[in-house]
């Protein structure tokens, strides 16, 4: 069992102690937001925020999230009320496939979150570790500029 909260609530998992969190998340706890790319930290498209830091679900255990917070992109807003980000990468059309975006969407809330004002620098080092096929980086840099805007109004 792993007990851990999940997008603000609790939860428990009857799951075997070296389970990913990525299975755990996409599995028993039925969410779709969070992907499987590469499983070797390579490509970012599994990245979660665990007590609000980017962290690579594909490689780390469930079990090591005991009695902490998993925030993934279903945590940071909903179809009727999106958190800035999500609403601003609707806005610049940012997503192609949108394969990367649930993993993109959690750094970038990171980096708001810490950095409020970013220039694109700031923007582009936080969101090296992920990769994006369709290749939409620079409308996802806009896009992470136009929600610290909003957010900022
Ligand atoms: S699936 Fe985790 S980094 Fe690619
Ligand atoms: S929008 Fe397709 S991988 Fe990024």
């Amino acid at each position: 069992m792993v007990q851990f909260t999940l997008n603000g609530a609790a939860v428990t998992l009857d799951i075997p102690p070296d389970t990913s969190l990525l299975h755990a998340l996409r599995g028993p706890a039925g969410l779709s937001g969070p992907r499987f790319g590469c499983g070797t930290e390579g490509c970012g498209a599994c990245m979660v925020l665990v007590e609000g830091v980017p962290a690579y679900a594909c490689t780390l255990a469930a079990s090591a999230c005991a009695g902490k917070s998993v925030t993934t992109v279903e945590g940071l807003g909903t179809p009727d009320a999106p958190h800035p980000l999500q609403a601003a990468v609707l806005a610049e059309q940012a997503g192609q496939c949108g394969y990367c975006l649930s993993g993109i969407l959690v750094s970038a809330a990171a980096l708001l979150a810490k950095t409020p004002d970013p220039d694109e620098v700031a923007i582009r080092a936080a969101l090296d570790p992920h990769l994006c096929r369709c290749g939409s980086h620079n409308r996802i840099v806009r896009a992470v500029r136009r929600a610290a805007r909003e957010m900022a109004a």
